[in-house]
C-alpha cells in the first residue's frame, strides 16, 4: 500500500457543534457476546499451537464462539437491544438500520433487514454494508451523513461477526486469531444526548485486496476429526478467512499511526491531545507498534483483545462498550475510534466524550 498516495478529505463538524455541518451524537453503545469461551489450551487439543504463541505473537489469551443454534441476527439483537436500552429510546423510533457483517449466513436478505423485523423497528431503511474490520466506523460515517441531510432521525448502526464459520480449523495461521461478537451504536441529532461525532476519515486501497480475503475451503481440510462441534458448522457462503499476516501487519500499523493523524490535525489538535484511542482489536502487537509510531502510551489504546480475540467489525464497539463501562472515558476526552482490515479499507472517527450510554448485554459478561 502506498500511502503517498492522494487520501480523500477528513470530514469535521462545524465549530461551533451546529449550523449546515453540526456532529452527531453517539448517543448509546451496546455489546453482546456468545456464552462459549475457547482458549488457546483448548486450540492445542486440535491444532500444532501454543498458548504461549498464540499469546506471545497476539496478546490473544481466549475468544467466544457462537453456539450451533445460534444465529447472527441473535447476536446482532441482543448487542441493539442492550444500546437500545441503555439510551432508553424503543426500537419505534429508529427509523433507519445498517448493518456490517464479514461472515453473513446468508449473500440476501440483509442482516439489517432480518434485525429490523426482530426487533420491530418501523419499516424505514435497512441495509448491510461491506468495509470488513472497518464496517462499524463505516457505519457511523453513513449514519452521520443521513441524520445531517434529514433523511433520518435515529440510526442504529450494528457489527456481528460469527467468524468462527469463516475459519479453516485446521489452519494455525488465521484459525488462532479470530472470535465472535456484536457491537451496535445508536446515533441521533445533534440534540440527542451522548458523545458529539467530531471528525471523519474513511479510505481504502483496493491494489491491496489479496493481503486478506477468503477462499474455498480446502477440501483435505473437512472436518477435523475429534475437534470441537465449531469446527465442524457450516462455514458462511462455504468459504474460509485466508491472509497475508506480514503484509496485514505493515498495513494496520501504517495506516492506524495515518489516520490518529489525520483525525488530530482536521479536528486543530495534537494526537497528544487525545486522551483514548479504541482501534481495531486485531492483536495487540499491531497495537503496541502503532503506539509506539505515535508516541503515544500503550495505556491510551483501549484494549479486550485477550478476550475477544479479532471480532472484525464488532471489535471496536465490544472494546468501547467494556472500556467505557469500566471507567475508562470521562466527558470532555477526545476519544479517537479508528479501524483497518480487508479490502484494505480503514475509517477513523474522533469523538468527543459525553456520557454516551453504555449497555453490555448480561446474558454473558466479558471476564
Ligand atoms: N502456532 C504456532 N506456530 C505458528 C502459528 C500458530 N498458531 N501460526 C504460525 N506459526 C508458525 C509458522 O508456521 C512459522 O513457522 P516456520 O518459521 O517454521 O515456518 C512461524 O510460526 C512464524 O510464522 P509467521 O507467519 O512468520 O509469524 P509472524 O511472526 O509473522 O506472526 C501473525 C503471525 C501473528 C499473524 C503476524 O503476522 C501478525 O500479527 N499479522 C497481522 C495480521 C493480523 O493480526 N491479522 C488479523 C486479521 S486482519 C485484520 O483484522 C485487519
Amino acid at each position: 500500500m502506498n500511502l503517498a498516495e492522494p487520501m480523500g478529505p477528513v470530514w469535521r463538524a462545524s465549530s461551533s457543534g451546529s449550523g449546515t455541518n453540526p456532529g452527531c451524537r453517539i448517543m448509546a453503545v451496546g455489546s453482546a457476546l456468545p456464552a462459549t469461551r475457547v482458549t488457546n489450551s483448548d486450540l492445542e487439543r486440535f491444532l500444532d499451537t501454543s498458548d504461549d504463541w498464540i499469546a506471545s505473537r497476539t496478546g490473544i489469551r481466549e475468544r467466544r464462539v457462537a453456539a450451533p443454534d445460534e444465529t447472527l441476527v441473535d447476536l446482532a439483537a441482543r448487542a441493539a437491544r442492550a444500546a437500545l436500552a441503555a439510551a432508553g429510546v424503543e426500537p419505534s423510533e429508529v427509523d433507519t438500520i445498517i448493518c456490517s457483517s464479514s461472515s453473513p449466513d446468508e449473500t440476501f436478505p440483509s442482516l439489517a433487514c432480518r434485525l429490523q423485523a426482530e426487533l420491530g423497528c418501523p419499516h424505514g431503511a435497512a441495509f448491510d454494508l461491506q468495509a470488513a474490520c472497518s464496517g462499524a466506523i463505516y457505519g457511523l460515517a453513513l449514519a452521520q451523513s443521513l441524520v445531517q441531510t434529514g433523511m433520518s432521525r435515529r440510526v442504529l448502526v450494528v457489527a456481528a461477526e460469527i467468524f468462527s464459520r469463516l475459519l479453516d480449523w485446521s489452519d494455525r495461521s488465521t484459525a488462532v486469531l479470530f472470535g465472535d461478537g456484536a457491537g451496535a451504536f445508536l446515533v441521533g441529532g445533534p440534540e440527542s444526548t451522548g458523545s458529539q461525532i467530531v471528525a471523519i476519515d474513511l479510505g481504502a486501497d483496493g491494489h491491496g485486496a489479496s493481503a486478506l480475503g477468503t477462499l474455498e475451503l480446502p477440501i483435505e481440510h473437512r472436518p477435523i476429526e475429534g475437534g470441537p462441534e465449531y469446527t465442524a458448522s457450516p462455514r458462511a457462503l462455504g468459504r474460509v478467512v485466508t491472509m497475508n499476516g506480514r503484509e496485514v501487519f505493515r498495513f494496520s500499523t501504517k495506516i492506524l499511526e495515518q489516520v490518529v493523524l489525520r483525525l488530530a490535525e482536521a479536528a486543530g489538535v495534537t494526537s497528544e491531545q487525545i486522551a483514548t484511542v479504541v482501534p481495531h482489536q486485531a492483536n495487540s502487537r499491531i497495537l503496541a507498534t502503532a503506539a509506539g509510531r505515535l508516541h503515544l502510551p500503550s495505556e491510551r489504546f483501549m484494549t479486550n483483545v485477550d478476550k475477544t480475540g479479532n471480532t472484525s467489525s464488532a471489535s471496536i464497539p465490544l472494546a468501547l462498550a467494556e472500556g467505557a463501562a469500566g471507567g475508562g472515558c470521562a466527558d470532555g476526552d477526545l476519544v479517537c475510534l479508528v479501524a483497518f482490515g480487508a479490502g484494505l479499507t480503514w475509517g477513523g472517527l474522533l469523538l468527543r466524550w459525553e456520557g454516551t450510554a453504555i449497555g453490555i448485554d448480561q446474558g454473558v459478561v466479558p471476564r
